[in-house]
């Protein structure tokens, strides 16, 4: 086994253009030597949402630049590495190819092993590399596109407990804002309003929390908000800041309990196949929410349930998460090659039933 190992990785599969490289020795912690991340919410804002088009351009632009930084940052060469990881998916096809065509390149050129790593995956191996936590531990991974409990019980091992059937929680947070007329991303924006909100003014639903087991919805909250927005805007003519606080906050609270019910939900069920050393951690743009956040360390301590979340930089699509998975899968024998196919859908957990995009072509995630 190699004591100590190198690699750099790429992330390309949203609106992030990244590049990371991070070293670890066995019996050591990680080292991120770099970090470099290209976001583009400037090239999509006018549009209210991603532009997969605009996205796949700007990868291929951005890449070899991220990829030169990165290793410059990390005072590195090409022959300093170990190996090269990259995304293959799932996400917006036309970034994920960028990505992995940049990267067969790269291992073309210089005779470097490639790893073609699941988005999802490097989401869900971030603890380890942040707070060194030990397999299976329960994972949370709440994003713009993403929102399920996960079992992570190896690097390739993961259940899937439950997630969102409809809308991904950021989703919902954007569109809020977008229907108030806040800034995008509008999770940031939301919590901001909501802070001066009063959450009971409006009674929002808190979805499917009267079924059983770890299912989310949030569509439906999403349109209750429009229903009120469209309500008040009928009777007064428009929208006051009081009227945009208290649905946010309104909103936000929403999602906080059913969040908090949920994930108390998950961490039993965890229990019961694990009960030694339980540790709970997030992933995730929204793990950024700190109503969220401490909603979800006050259910883990009510349970006696180890709480961690990454550094919201490494919460957030990052390559150093990309990175870090490829050390791992390296460590436990895998390697791809030149076929490697970028995919649009890669479910982590192929056992569990999928809700969210499934359709005729399977599970998205
Ligand atoms: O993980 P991420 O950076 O990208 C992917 O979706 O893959 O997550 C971005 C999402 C956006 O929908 C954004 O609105 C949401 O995370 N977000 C938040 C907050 N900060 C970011 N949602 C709620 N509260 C926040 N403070
Ligand atoms: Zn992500």
């Amino acid at each position: 086994m190699n004591e100590t190992l190198t690699i750099l990785g790429l992330e390309s599969s949203c609106d992030d253009t990244a590049a990371a490289v991070v070293r670890h020795t066995v019996g050591k912690p990680a080292q991120i030597l770099s970090n470099v991340v290209f976001g583009q919410n400037e090239l999509h804002s006018d549009f209210g949402g991603i532009v997969p088009e605009i996205a796949a351009r700007a990868h291929v632009e951005k890449l070899d630049i991220v990829v030169e930084q990165a290793l410059t940052r990390a005072k590195m060469q090409m022959p300093d590495l170990d190996a090269i990881a990259v995304t293959a998916g799932p996400g917006l096809i036309g970034g994920v190819l960028s990505g992995v065509m940049c990267a067969k390149g790269i291992a073309a050129g210089s005779g470097l092993p490639l790893l073609g790593i699941n988005h999802l995956a490097g989401h869900a191996l971030t603890p380890r590399l942040t707070d060194n936590v030990d397999f299976p531990y329960l994972m949370l991974l709440v994003s713009g596109g993403h929102c399920q409990f996960l079992i992570v019980k190896g690097v390739d091992d993961f259940t899937r407990l439950g997630g969102t059937i409809d809308d991904a929680p950021g989703e919902a947070f954007d569109k809020v804002a977008r229907m108030l007329a806040l800034s995008q991303p509008g999770g940031p924006a939301v919590e901001a309003e909501a802070i001066n909100g009063d959450p009971t003014r409006f009674k929002f639903p808190r979805p499917l929390l009267n079924r059983p087991g770890c299912d989310m919805s949030f569509s439906g909250l999403k349109t209750a908000v429009l229903r009120e927005r469209n309500c008040l805007i009928k009777q007064h003519g428009g929208l006051q800041s009081k009227d945009r606080a208290d649905l946010c906050a309104g909103f936000q609270a929403a999602v906080v309990d059913v969040f908090a019910e949920k994930t108390r939900r998950a961490m039993v069920e965890y229990m019961t196949l694990f009960p030694k050393t339980p540790t709970f951690t997030l992933a995730g743009g929204v793990a950024a929410n700190q109503a969220i956040c401490g909603a979800l360390e006050t259910s883990s301590s009510e349970l006696f349930v180890k709480f961690t979340a990454p550094p919201l930089a490494l919460c957030t699509d990052n390559g150093a998460m990309i990175a870090w998975a490829g050390i791992e899968r390296f460590r436990a024998g895998f390697r791809d090659d030149m076929t490697l196919a970028a995919r649009p859908r890669w479910p982590l957990d192929n056992t569990s039933p999928a809700m969210l995009g499934s359709g005729k072509k399977g599970a998205k995630a």
